[in-house]
């Protein structure tokens, strides 16, 4: 028998002040883009912006549906539109941030379970890490190096060989 640990090692700043500028302004757009999402039900508005290897900016917000299960996340709408508008491009970083409009937005949200493996996917799919940056509207600010290291023992196209 082994014991197998698996360590995650992100970075994290008080606030976007602490940023490199192009952080700080990719993560200003996210929280802006926060207004664009259509969340009546759950009140909980989801912005990302992506930057990409071509220098382009892809946003997606979270877009829900009376009928529940067909809400879909701000960070796979992004995906979505990234693939469609510039495909084999890499996404360098995903700035992602929202507004709790019942609550608060001081601390970063991660992507859910679903999201996870799609960002795992789409950097797989052209051979690239994203970078993302997570923060509510204020306070302090996460920057994981690699999506997918969000999703340890990951299933991929290569289990089904
Ligand atoms: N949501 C996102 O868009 N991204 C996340 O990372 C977490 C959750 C959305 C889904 C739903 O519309 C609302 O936030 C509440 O779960």
């Amino acid at each position: 028998m082994n014991h197998q640990q698996y360590k995650l090692e992100y970075e994290v700043y008080a606030d976007a002040s602490a940023l490199k500028q192009e952080d700080a302004s990719l993560l200003d757009e996210a929280r802006k883009v926060t207004d664009q999402a259509y969340a009546p039900y759950s009140a909980f508005k989801v912005g990302a912006v992506a930057k990409l290897a071509n220098g382009a900016l892809v946003i997606g917000t979270n877009q829900e549906n009376a009928s529940f299960p067909v809400g879909i996340c701000a960070e796979r709408v992004l995906l979505s539109a990234a693939a469609t508008l510039h495909p084999g491009v890499a996404i360098e970083s995903i700035a992602i941030s929202y507004n709790n409009t019942k609550g608060k937005s001081n601390h970063p949200v991660s992507p859910c379970g679903v999201c996870r493996q799609s960002l795992l996917e789409y950097e797989i799919r052209v051979k690239s890490p994203i970078r993302l940056i997570l923060s509510g509207l204020e306070g302090n600010v996460y920057v994981i190096p690699q999506a997918g290291s969000l999703l340890p023992l990951s299933f991929t196209s290569e289990d089904m060989k």
